[in-house]
């Protein structure tokens, strides 16, 4: 594999040459005073609830005895969850956000829409198969389904840090807050009650505290009707001294 994509400043840490000198860099990197771009991010969020989901269930297969029917059909349940989400992730970013480049710098998101249809291809395969050892499950098959899984999150990985800095930084180059602001709107009207529930599932416990914190201060601001099923999904999903916080917090902010 080549160099993954270089850009030169992400929320203020350099990472450019990080691959030739990796020690010095993550030293460096926690050391640094992180500037926190003040400018709504589409991305960040839900790609590290993506990344806790992926990696998640690579390891889950990677520890499922395929002879247990009960250990098959967990697995087969947490995938499927994830699968759902990959897919309407996909689609949020191809007909909403990438379209906000459009009459700006259309090359810009040329190689992320060629990503997306690579990475397509690859989740169809992999679901294809994911149904046909759960329906006859078998260890050599599953064990050939971990690897590949595990071969898609590498792919996948490199295409979510790309959108996260070089993407989203020539978007907020080109674009007002009020068309970001717009962009999404749209994708969030676009979601269904289930992948708005799986987008929650996976965002809240791969979230940092405080950022978790001031997601669902807002919601109870903004929209107060679902809140309840956002706390129930905390309930289920974080620890349950993160779950009390966010709840109290949800109360002092609706
Ligand atoms: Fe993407």
């Amino acid at each position: 594999m080549g160099r993954l994509p270089t850009h030169p400043l992400v929320s203020g840490i350099s990472n450019l040459g990080w691959s030739e000198c990796a020690a010095l860099r993550t030293v460096a990197a926690m050391n640094a005073t992180t500037t926190i771009i003040a400018r709504d991010d589409l991305f960040t969020h839900i790609h590290k609830g993506l990344r806790l989901g992926l990696f998640d269930v690579t390891v889950r297969a990677g520890r499922t005895n395929w002879a247990d029917p009960v250990q098959a059909t967990e697995l087969g349940q947490r995938w499927r969850g994830l699968l759902t989400l990959l897919r309407a992730h996909g689609d949020h970013e191809e007909q909403h956000i990438l379209r906000l480049l459009d009459s700006h710098d259309p090359a810009a998101t040329e190689l992320t829409s060629e990503q997306h249809r690579d990475l397509d291809g690859l989740l169809d395969d992999l679901a294809e198969r994911f149904e046909k050892v759960l329906a006859a499950p078998d260890a050599a098959v599953g064990l050939g389904l971990y690897r590949d899984l595990a071969r898609f999150v590498a792919a996948y990985l490199p295409h979510m840090h790309d959108e996260e800095t070089r993407v989203m930084s020539r978007i907020w180059e080109c674009c007002t807050d009020d068309e970001i602001a717009g962009a999404r709107q749209r994708f969030m009207a676009s979601m269904n009650a289930r992948v708005q529930a799986l987008s929650i599932e996976y965002m809240l416990p791969a979230l940092d505290g405080p950022t978790r914190n001031a997601l669902v201060a807002g919601l109870a601001a903004a929209a107060p009707g679902v809140l309840a099923t956002v706390l129930g999904i905390a309930e289920r999903v974080l620890p349950p001294a993160e779950a009390a916080e966010l709840k109290a917090i949800a109360a002092a902010s609706g």
